[in-house]
């Protein structure tokens, strides 16, 4: 920091008696300035830091969330920034504490009846979030046996009038092998039951079996699976949902399920 001594050095140099008292003037008010500027930022970030970290909800909701919204108007950019988000645990925090709500099906227990579907975490990488927010149960996916990048972009679509968005994604995602590791390195963070979204790639030669890879991939780490027959997003895929095909299909997801987890239950 400059002060007076510096200011006599100085004075010494170029010989100019007023110089120091020049100098030193025409920096005070500049100094108090900044020091105002620094203690008012640095207190800012610590505020913002904390209620970031310990997920304050009404901070989230009426700030941090606006501001994120305006701040990136692509839908894609946001959903994949919340996705980070949630795999650092920047997230409100907030866990059920109700007896009522606890629910169970087919042997598993939730928390709530409310969980979040696919295509949120595609990945396998927002699970730590996903739990610290609420949700009693998370589903990755959809995803497929190899890695594929998904339908050209802009394919997500906001309305805001309505409050709603159109996705185009078709199923971009890394594949079986990566979203496994995953979700087997987020196994601290699981609150709740966890489920696997499969799907089948776009130029699969064998739908079918691209589902039933994905029963045997995720056996060690799924506490249940969802079978995607329903987008429109990837060429094809509804046709699944048509009698013959659909009962192909069961039939032979059915056999490496009943080898894996014979407790469940199929319903006719
Ligand atoms: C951006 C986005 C991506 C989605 N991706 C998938 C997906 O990959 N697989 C899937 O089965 N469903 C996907 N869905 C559908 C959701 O899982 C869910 O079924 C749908 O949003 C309806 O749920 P809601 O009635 O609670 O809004 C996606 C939905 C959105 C909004």
């Amino acid at each position: 920091m400059w002060g007076t001594r510096n200011f006599r050095q100085l004075h010494n140099y170029v010989n100019c008696p007023r110089l120091p008292t020049l100098l030193a003037g025409a920096m005070r008010p500049w100094g108090k300035g900044k020091s105002l500027a620094i203690a008012v930022t640095g207190g800012h970030t610590l505020l913002f830091g904390y209620l970031t970290a310990s997920g304050d909800e009404r901070f989230y909701r009426d700030f941090l969330m606006p501001v994120a919204r305006y701040a990136i108007p692509d839908g894609e950019s946001a959903h994949n920034l919340s996705v980070k988000a949630c795999q650092f645990k920047m997230v409100p925090s907030w866990q059920s504490q109700s007896e009522r709500l606890k629910t169970e099906v087919l042997g598993m227990k939730f928390k709530t009846p409310l969980g979040l579907a696919a295509g949120f975490d595609k990945n396998g990488e927002a699970i730590a979030g996903v739990y610290k927010m609420g949700f009693s149960f998370a589903e990755v996916g959809s995803v497929t046996p190899l890695p594929q990048a998904g339908n050209a972009k802009p394919r997500v679509f906001r309305l805001e009038e309505d409050r709603a968005i159109i996705n185009r994604y078709g199923f971009n995602n890394h594949g079986h092998k990566i979203v496994f590791r995953n979700i087997k390195n987020a196994f601290f963070f699981r609150l709740g039951p966890l489920g696997v979204n499969l799907g089948a790639n776009k130029t699969s030669p064998n739908v079918i079996d691209d589902y039933v890879q994905g029963l045997v991939a995720f056996q060690e780490v799924a506490d249940f699976y969802v079978i995607n027959v329903s987008s429109p997003n990837t060429a094809g895929l509804r046709s699944m949902q048509q009698n013959d095909k659909l009962r192909a299909l069961l039939t032979a997801v059915r056999s490496p399920c009943s080898r894996l987890c014979p407790d469940v239950y199929f319903e006719s």
